[in-house]
């Protein structure tokens, strides 16, 4: 029997189990399937944790989310086409829901079967190698501190890429007075009320740790870019500046001259894709980007097709994309789509990735994104959803973002699944201090 190792129980690593159950659910006899999860639950990134640095058996912890975190974009345009909100919920909920409410959602539809089984929990995969005719995986079980050796003939990487923090170093933090830290291991945004507090980077993370410590009462924020600023219109007491120079005790000193005093200084400075257990041959290596090299279909490693990456592309499109790409993953390894020649794939890959490189603002990185999501979905049986309305969403979603970056959050989209439209949440998103899915489920809370 064919058997698949998967390596991460994210949401791409259960979109994968889910992608054979409902295989398997349609009588199709699907291969052995084993998940290797190096945390003590599922969830990935959305299995919140307050530890930061390594856990209790001195593996280094992952995850990346922080207190009060809420969906960044549209939750219309990441459902599920095979389990809707609706579904979930039983009832219509407002479209950027907090970090509970999204995670609960995205546990919903593995709970109901027997996947859980499946998952080795506390097991962190150490080694993957290539012998001829499969791979072979040395895992550690970190609660008994055992190793293990297994050998697979697919091995599906979805260990994500938010985990492993680019660190940069600026001229006189050794002799900084105040607190440094990376978004990675940020935590709680109260910690900093009160503070003057420099974020360093011009992304997602930038932008929305500098809004979280000024919506939870940080003194002053001051966003250093390095090379495009963000450019939304910032509320009182959040400015954004060009490129930190240096650091003079506690006053930061940016190249446009500006300078601040500062209490704590957070990099916002994004991830390294890294997978030390991987041998080279098997590694991808690549920046955060749409269209990551060697990857046919943003999927079968080049060199390898036995060897398959979900989730590797930076991110407008999640959940569904990986569904989309599970989806795909599932029927190579069951041999029902066809890997062309090699150079086929080769062509195929550049004509992707000469198409990113052109990519010049937010609405064509979004045209790219759904285009290659929808070649995927109709590679596979993935229920219908509707990508066009999805992408209209996107859109309007950006231009929300730039009319006003503090009420983007407010808005309300229509379902690509359902067609339900969401309603407004009871309490705007800069005045909603508690995120609890209790809370933000009560829509009587008026
Ligand atoms: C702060 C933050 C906020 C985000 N907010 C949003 C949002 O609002 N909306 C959205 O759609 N997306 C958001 N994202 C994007 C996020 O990448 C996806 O939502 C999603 O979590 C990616 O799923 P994944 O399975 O690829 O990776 P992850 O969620 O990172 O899961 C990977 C899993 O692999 C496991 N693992 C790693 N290495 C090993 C190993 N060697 N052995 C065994 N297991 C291993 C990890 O423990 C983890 O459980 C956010 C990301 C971050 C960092
Ligand atoms: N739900 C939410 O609200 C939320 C919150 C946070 C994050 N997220 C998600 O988390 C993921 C990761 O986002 P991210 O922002 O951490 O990473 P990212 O999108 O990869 O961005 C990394 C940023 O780091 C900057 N940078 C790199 N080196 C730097 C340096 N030496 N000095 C200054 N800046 C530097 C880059 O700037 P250049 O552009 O100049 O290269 C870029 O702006 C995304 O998927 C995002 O959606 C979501």
């Amino acid at each position: 029997m064919t058997k698949v190792a998967i390596i991460g129980a994210g949401p791409c690593g259960l979109s994968m189990l889910r992608a054979f159950e409902q295989a398997e659910k349609k009588g199709e006899k699907i291969p052995e399937v084993v998940c290797f999860e190096k945390q003590d639950d599922w969830g990935g990134l959305w299995n919140y944790s307050w530890r930061t640095g390594s856990d209790q058996y001195g593996d280094p912890v992952p995850n990346s989310m922080y207190r009060y975190l809420w969906s960044n974009g549209p939750k219309e345009c990441l459902e599920f086409a095979d389990y809707s909100f609706d579904e979930h919920f039983g009832s219509p909920i407002p479209s950027f829901p907090p970090r509970e409410v999204l995670y609960d959602y995205i546990l919903g539809r593995v709970k109901k079967g027997n996947l859980k089984e499946k998952v080795r929990f506390n097991n962190s995969v150490v080694n993957v190698t290539y012998n001829e005719n499969n791979f072979e995986i040395t895992s550690l079980d970190k609660k008994n501190d055992k190793f293990s050796r297994d050998t697979f003939d697919y091995v599906v990487v979805s260990t994500g890429h938010f985990s492993v923090p680019f660190i940069p170093e600026y001229p006189g933090m050794k002799s900084f007075p105040g607190r440094i830290l990376h978004s990675h291991d940020f935590r709680d945004a109260e910690e900093f009320r009160g503070k003057n507090v420099v974020v360093l980077g011009s992304s997602y993370s930038a932008e929305d740790i500098a809004l979280q410590c000024h919506k939870y009462g940080a003194k002053s924020v001051t966003i250093g870019y390095r090379n495009n600023p963000m450019g939304f219109k910032w509320p009182n007491g959040v400015k954004e500046v060009h490129y930190l120079d240096k650091l003079e005790g506690n006053k930061a000193i940016f190249k446009d001259g500006h300078k601040q005093e500062v209490d704590a200084i957070i990099l916002c400075t994004g991830y390294l894709h890294h997978f030390p257990f991987l041998t080279e041959s098997l590694k991808l290596k690549t920046r955060n980007r749409l269209y990551p090299p060697k990857l046919y279909k943003g999927v079968v490693w080049q060199n390898n097709h036995k060897l398959l990456y979900l989730g590797m592309q930076d991110q407008f499109h999640t959940f569904n994309m990986f569904d989309c790409q599970a989806w795909f993953a599932r029927d190579v390894v069951m041999e029902k789509v066809k890997i062309p020649d090699n150079s086929e794939i080769e062509k195929d890959i550049n004509k992707w990735v000469t198409m990113e490189e052109k990519l010049e603002n937010p609405d064509q990185m979004i045209d790219f994104q759904t285009e290659y999501t929808k070649e995927l979905h109709s590679l596979s049986d993935y229920p219908k959803i509707d990508f066009e309305l999805i992408r209209k969403h996107f859109k309007e979603w950006e231009h929300h973002k730039v009319e006003n970056i503090m009420t983007y959050r407010n808005k309300s989209f229509s379902s690509a699944v359902t067609g339900s439209i969401a309603p407004i949440h009871h309490t705007a998103w800069e005045s909603a201090m508690d995120d609890s899915l209790k809370t933000f489920l009560n829509q009587s809370n008026k």
